[in-house]
This record gives structure tokens, C-alpha cells and sequence, in this order.
């Protein structure tokens, strides 16, 4: 087990900066995931780590070790991609012991390895048969059972759940975090989507075109994002985001004022909460909540309020924001503006 760092790492395609000056500390077995929008630089900055991309600039550490110029095969992490390309004309057990047979590794040991780990991820009955006799999610779990029998320093994971239906995708979510807090491996996992990093990651680092935003427990980014991109990419839905003006009681001229869809008020605004006026355009029922789509001159706002709160469309309401739920950001910046 090591502790991984990004120091000022850089890395350059001709005229796209992929990677811009990372600095980045990752805990020892700390499960840290790498999120942002499709091309924000996450798989570049995996693949450094791994050794299959060389850095342009600035060093990587695994443990105490400068690993910048290892092979690498040298560097002991596993990789576990999104397509988990098993070998089809081998058995799980095969598939699992391919690695460890190419480094020489003693029979007993292996079978000791492949035991543990077909054990671990609950496919002792499974050992025997082909990829093509395994569900998708089946065949993810062999991919990780790759990346465990080899014990590595640190596991690297890009998207290894976006091939699952949605179901198996928490089903796998659920395992692998189960899997990394028993074996405590110092992982770095990659996904664009904000809830699986929300949900897995003991910290998130967010990208966008290649410069870190913020890296924090899930709760310090949902409750003080940074900026208006981390404040927009985290959270579902999306946060409000009004001139602040719009708000009675929130900032002043040059600031914009957000707010999450789940601390609107119906009603309210007297004493400490802030207020807006809009009007009821349409209500989607949730079930246990709905989402209400509210209209305030050119704003669109989105409201979460509890089912039995009535909200007749086309009607105008007051809506409140608890004070201590409201995010200002300077409009020019777009950096949180903190009291
Ligand atoms: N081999 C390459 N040659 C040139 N440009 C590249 C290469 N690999 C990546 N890039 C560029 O670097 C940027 C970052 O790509 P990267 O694959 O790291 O993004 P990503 O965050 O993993 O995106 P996604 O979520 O779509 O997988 C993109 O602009 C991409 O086009
Ligand atoms: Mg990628």
C-alpha cells in the first residue's frame, strides 16, 4: 500500500493541455475518484499514474517513489478499464491466474491468490466457466479479480461500471466499495458521473479542461463548493444559480446568488431565509417528493418540496431559501464569495 502524488503534472497533446500543473494527494488507502465532463483530462491523469502516458511535465510519487520514468510494469499498480477484455478461450480461474503465471509466480501461490480472491468477490462457483457463460456484471468482477490477485500498491479504475445496466452498476458500486474498505488499497477511481463519486469516494477531485477545481469529502463539496462549476457539477439537480439581486435578502449588485432545488421553501421568507416570487409551470410527481419547474421573468428555477405542499400551476408563490443554504459567487470570477 503507498500513498500516490501529483506534483504540478502537466501533460500536453500538441495544442491540448490534457493536464494542467495537477497537484494532487492521495492518502494511503484512500479511495479518491476523479470526476468532470468528458474530456476534462481523468483518463489522461490515470494513465500517467499507470505509465501508459508519459507526463510533459512535473513528477508522480507512489509512495516515496518518483515513478515518472518506471515502466509500467514496474510501477505495482493494477488497472481496471471499462472494457474488462477477458480471455475468451479461458476459464475464470485461467483468466484470473494469467497474470501471476507470466511473472513466475509458484503454483500454490497462485491458487492461493485466485482462491482468495474468486472468495472475495463471492464467484467460487463461477471458477470453472468461460466469459461467454458470465453476466456483464459477472465478467466486471473477474476484471477486478485481475487487479486483486496481483495485490498492487494501488488500484486505478476508469469507469469500470459504465458498461453495467443501471442496476448491476450499483449492485458492482456497492462491491467494489465493499472490496476496497476490507483490502484498504489506495485507489483512484475515474467516472463523469457525479453520483457514483458522490457515493463512493472517501474524496473527489474535480476537473474541468484539465485544471482541478476542488478536492474534498463529498460533504464539503455539496455544502461549500469552490466555484460555480463544482457548485453546478455536484448535486442532483443542478443548483439555482439567479443574479443575486433576484433573491430579497441574499447579495448584492455583481453577485450571483445558488441555491439546491432540495432547500427551497414553500413559502416563508420571514425573519432569516431569503425569498423569490416565481410562478408554478409544471410538477413532475416523484412519488416520496416532487420537482417542481418554477418561472420568474427570464429565470428558470427548479424547486424539491415535500408531496403535500400545494403548488397549482400558473399560480405565483413566495418561495424561501434558509439563509445558511444560500451560496454567493462573484458573478465575474465565479469563485464562492464567503462571509
Ligand atoms: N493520445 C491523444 N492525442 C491527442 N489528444 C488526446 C489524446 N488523449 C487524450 N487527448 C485529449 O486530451 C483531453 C483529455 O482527454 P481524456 O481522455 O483524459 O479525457 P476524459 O476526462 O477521460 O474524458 P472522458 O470522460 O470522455 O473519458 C481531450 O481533449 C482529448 O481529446
Ligand atoms: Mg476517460
Amino acid at each position: 500500500m503507498a500513498t500516490v502524488t501529483f506534483e504540478n503534472v502537466t501533460k500536453r497533446f500538441d495544442d491540448t493541455v490534457a493536464v494542467d500543473e495537477l497537484t494532487l494527494e492521495i492518502s494511503d488507502g484512500e479511495f479518491l475518484v476523479l470526476v468532470g465532463p468528458s474530456g476534462c483530462g481523468k483518463s489522461t491523469a490515470l494513465r500517467m499514474l499507470a505509465g501508459l502516458e508519459e507526463t510533459t511535465s512535473g513528477r508522480i510519487l507512489i509512495g516515496d517513489r518518483v515513478v515518472n520514468n518506471l515502466a509500467p510494469g514496474a510501477r505495482d499498480v493494477a488497472m481496471v478499464f471499462q472494457s474488462y477484455a477477458l480471455y475468451p478461450h479461458m476459464t475464470v480461474y485461467d483468466n484470473l491466474a494469467f497474470g501471476l503465471r507470466n511473472v513466475r509466480t509458484p503454483k500454490d501461490e497462485i491458487n492461493r491468490r485466485v482462491s482468495k480472491a474468486a472468495e472475495v468477490l463471492d464467484m467460487t462457483e463461477l471458477i470453472k466457466r468461460k466469459p461467454k457463460q458470465l453476466s456483464g456484471g459477472q465478467r466486471q468482477r473477474v476484471a477486478l479479480g485481475r487487479a486483486i490477485v496481483r495485490q498492487p500498491k494501488a488500484f486505478l479504475m476508469d469507469e469500470p461500471l459504465s458498461n453495467l445496466d443501471a442496476a448491476l452498476r450499483v449492485n458492482t458500486r456497492a462491491e467494489i466499495l465493499k472490496l476496497q474498505r476490507d483490502l484498504k488499497v489506495t485507489t483512484v477511481y475515474v467516472t463523469h458521473d457525479q453520483v457514483e463519486a458522490m457515493t463512493m469516494g472517501d474524496r473527489i477531485a474535480v476537473m474541468k479542461q484539465g485544471v482541478l477545481q476542488q478536492a474534498g469529502t463529498p460533504e464539503q463539496l455539496y455544502t461549500k463548493p469552490t466555484n460555480v462549476f463544482v457548485a453546478r457539477f455536484i448535486g442532483s439537480p443542478a443548483m439555482n444559480l439567479v443574479p443575486a439581486g433576484f433573491v430579497k435578502g441574499a447579495g448584492t449588485g455583481g453577485q450571483l446568488a445558488g441555491f439546491r432545488p432540495e432547500h427551497v421553501v414553500l413559502g416563508g421568507g420571514n425573519g432569516d431565509a431569503a425569498y423569490f416570487q416565481a410562478t408554478v409551470e409544471v410538477v413532475e410527481y416523484l412519488g416520496d417528493e416532487q420537482l417542481v419547474h418554477l418561472a420568474a421573468g427570464d429565470e428558470k428555477l427548479l424547486a424539491k418540496l415535500p408531496v403535500e405542499d400545494r403548488v397549482p400551476t400558473g399560480v405565483e408563490q413566495r418561495f424561501s431559501i434558509p439563509r445558511d443554504k444560500l451560496h454567493l459567487f462573484d458573478a465575474e470570477t465565479e469563485l464562492a464569495v464567503r462571509a
